[in-house]
């Protein structure tokens, strides 16, 4: 069967890596990919804004499954221009991945379903907002409603941060995704992400992961798309997995499908491990980027058949994802100015010596020039090991990352702490 794979970052590169291990995989191509993604696919270039462009080439490559990486193209109703050409799509309509796209529509969701969830109001002008405000008390989280690139969300611990993120948001900072905004009572907790397939009838867990946002080392810095990530996160015990099954994830599909929006394809739940049990932070409609590079090195399914049967509807006929009872975890080596803007152009050598260390390196915002491998993006490289431990995982990881030569690049010395100071209190 051949396959189109949408989406050029550190995500599609780990897909596009286990999507080929897979007897059932014919031609991949992948758009607009990057260079490592080209070492498994054939990059095309295709905007995906573009829906005629994408079911023109669907049907002359005559693709029998198509994986949307990225969460724009679904909140843009890609999904349903394929589907309607009859096209097996691996991701959300346009309705269903208003969970990603709408803060406001999952809070509501929540409400109407019982899932547990922060308290919330949603407004749409700065005085209502401001007055919302006032319900909560700080510390207090403020949210602009739609896609913002990660970076609408501001957990404030003053009133007046408070104030400022809700004035931001109505001044257009966000633009159209600011029209609305979420206010939001701020949960304590450790927190970790979940990862389930669904067909829109049938659920199977998928992985555990945790990430991490900010800059840098301690969690410090401001927040970016994730400098790492390992899985499973231990932290996510069965017990609190299984309630999340039962009281969160559960309960979203089946009220989707009631409401005539059915969801196809993964749930990424990003959860806070309250006192009270974990609670819904937020939903994306999509794997996680980093949290997918480890969450593949570890699957030992067929991922062309988890993702097929996902879009056929038909998950519940065959066997659940399996997956090596190792540790993975990913180290994100960034370039300078991330994640701000990022400093481009910068050389990297010794992804070979990385990867003769045991590693995997995935490619994120890379690109080639003269031949010569160079940063392109905020985001650069996920350098990538397995463990029996998070431990293990992580000095191999580094070990891999040592034997990598990026001058204008940075990255974490810390991914994996929490779990490894856990693992060396237990002896
Ligand atoms: P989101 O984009 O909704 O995942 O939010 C980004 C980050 O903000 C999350 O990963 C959390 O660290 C934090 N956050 C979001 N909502 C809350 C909340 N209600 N309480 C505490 N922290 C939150
Ligand atoms: N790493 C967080 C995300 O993909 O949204």
């Amino acid at each position: 069967m051949n396959i189109l794979l949408l989406g050029s970052g550190g995500r599609e590169h780990a897909l596009a890596w286990k999507l080929v291990q897979s007897p059932l995989c014919g031609r991949l191509w992948a758009a607009p990919g990057n260079p490592g993604i080209a070492q498994d696919a054939t990059c095309v270039s295709l905007d995906a804004a573009d829906h005629a462009a994408v079911i023109a080439f669907c049907e002359e490559k005559t693709i029998g499954l198509v994986v949307i990486g990225p969460e724009a193209p679904l909140v843009d109703g890609l999904a349903d221009s394929l589907r309607d050409k009859g096209f097996a799509v691996f991701g959300p309509s346009q309705a269903a991945a208003q969970l990603e796209g709408s803060k406001g529509f999952t809070k509501d969701l929540c409400a109407r379903a019982n899932i547990p969830t922060g308290g919330y109001v949603r407004v749409s002008s700065e005085a209502d907002g401001i007055a919302a405000l006032e319900k909560f008390g700080a510390p207090v989280v403020v949210k602009a409603d739609g896609l913002a690139a990660g970076k609408g969300v501001t957990v404030a611990m003053t009133m007046a941060e408070a104030e400022d993120a809700v004035r931001d948001i109505f001044a257009g900072r966000f633009g159209e995704a600011g029209a609305e905004a979420v206010i939001e009572e701020f949960l304590e907790g450790e927190e970790a992400s979940f990862f389930a397939l669904t067909d829109g009838a049938t659920i199977v867990a998928f992985a555990s992961a945790q990430d991490h946002k900010r800059v840098g080392d301690g969690d410090t810095g401001p927040n970016t798309g994730g400098m790492g990530a390992y899985s499973p996160a231990p932290v996510l015990t069965p017990v609190l997995e299984a309630e999340a099954m039962t009281r969160i994830i559960a309960p979203t599909v089946k009220t989707l499908a009631d409401e005539g929006m059915p969801y196809s394809g993964v749930l990424f739940l990003g959860l806070m491990l309250t006192r009270d049990g974990p609670k819904l932070i937020e939903y994306n409609c999509r794997f996680g980027d980093p949290e997918c590079q480890v969450m593949m090195m570890r699957l030992e399914s067929d991922l062309v058949e988890l993702l097929h049967a996902c879009a056929e509807n038909r998950l519940g006929a065959i066997q659940p994802p399996r997956f090596s009872d190792q540790t993975a975890l990913t180290v994100v080596m960034a370039t300078r100015g991330y994640p701000g803007t990022p400093d481009k152009g910068g050389a990297i050598d010794g992804l070979a010596a990385a990867e003769a260390e045991g590693a995997k390196v995935f490619h994120a915002g890379t690109a080639l020039k003269d031949g010569r491998l160079v940063a392109s993006g905020g985001r650069v490289l996920n350098v990538t090991a397995c463990g029996a431990s998070v431990s293990e995982a992580q000095h191999r990881a580094y070990a891999a990352v040592d034997a990598i030569s990026f001058p204008t690049g940075f990255c974490r010395r810390d991914i994996g702490w929490r779990e490894a100071a856990r693992e060396s209190s237990v002896v």
